[in-house]
């Protein structure tokens, strides 16, 4: 693997190895020395053009756990604010000899500029673009489900036959779309459940289900419920009535959490509006594996990194 810019790119193999190569970078958590020699002597650049916590820390301790050198490159307070292009501020970093760049963008599709317009000549891991795809997010999902369904017996499997909802903000959602071509090549059976008006436009071209009634999809008794984030800061106008609506009709809450199955794992990508598309008593549930899907990140990204620098599994 080159690049990785979309789950859609991801072949079932391919998904399933970056999986088991997970699980290896995982056995390095519990050792009193954490780091691998990996990618020792070479550099690579998180370039964040966008607000990111968990993301940038993540992919920063997995470089570090690999023994690469990291660069952090933040827009905020660059020569971005003078001006300068997506373009210029790549070549201008891989000049000092950056051997990856690992990039979050406001825009959909930066990632797979820099990647193919030959401005850069080194592996891009995308971070997050737009409201395109966010494949490593995905990536610590599926791994998640698969480690709390599968257990230690995890290694080469898929989803096959779960059934996973997502269920919010799908419209706005890199994490949805990503989501819904990982998960369906693993095998997952994947529902949306969101207002019409946060529905995706182009809806025949995603192999999931779309649905605008949360409650009918939750007595099903799905395996997975992952609550999106409600997308404020890429809302320019009304996309439901109030806040307060969209929490009664489409959210997490108490009362529709003490419905769902004990088995039904509670899933969100942070950060939580938590009020409004989840409640606090599923979030902090037994059933939740928000920070779960925090501490996995790390072993995802390791496996990322390792295969595009390396052109190998773990
Ligand atoms: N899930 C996610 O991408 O979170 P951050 O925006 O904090 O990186």
């Amino acid at each position: 693997m080159r690049h990785l810019l979309s789950t859609a790119d991801l072949a079932r193999d391919e998904a399933i190895g970056l999986l088991d190569s997970s699980e290896d970078m995982a056995t390095t958590a519990d050792r009193a020395h954490k780091k691998l020699p990996a990618l020792r002597g070479l550099t690579i650049v998180n370039l964040f053009f966008e607000d990111s916590t968990r993301t940038r820390i993540s992919f920063e301790v997995a470089e570090k756990r690999l023994s690469a050198d990291v660069i952090n490159f933040a827009a905020k307070g660059s020569s971005v604010s003078k001006g300068e292009s997506l373009k210029d501020t790549a070549q201008t970093l891989t000049a000092m000899g950056v051997d990856a760049v690992v990039i979050r963008h406001g825009a959909s599709g930066a990632a797979y500029q820099l990647a193919n317009r030959g401005w850069i000549d080194v592996p891009v891991v995308n971070a997050g673009d737009g409201t395109h795809e966010h494949p490593t997010q995905a990536l610590l999902d599926a791994y998640t489900i698969r480690k709390r369904v599968h257990g230690s017996s995890s290694r080469g499997k898929g989803l096959d036959g779960l059934r996973v909802t997502i269920v919010g903000d799908i419209a706005h959602s890199r994490v949805a779309r990503s989501n819904a071509w990982l998960l369906t090549t693993l095998g997952a059976e994947v529902t949306m459940v969101a207002p019409p008006t946060l529905l995706p436009h182009a809806r025949e071209s995603f192999p999931v289900v779309m649905e605008s009634d949360l409650d009918a999809v939750l007595a099903t008794n799905p395996d997975a419920v992952m609550m999106l984030r409600i997308q404020k800061e890429r809302m320019h106008h009304a996309f439901f009535p109030s806040e307060r609506e969209f929490s009664q009709l489409w959210g997490l809450t108490a009362e529709r959490f003490a419905r769902l199955s004990e088995r039904t794992l509670v899933m969100h990508p942070g950060p939580m509006n938590r009020g409004l598309e989840i409640c606090s008593e599923a979030a902090d549930s037994p059933q939740s594996t928000v920070i779960e899907q925090v501490a996995n990140g790390v072993f995802v990204r390791m496996a990322v990194l390792y295969s595009v620098l390396t052109g190998s599994e773990a």
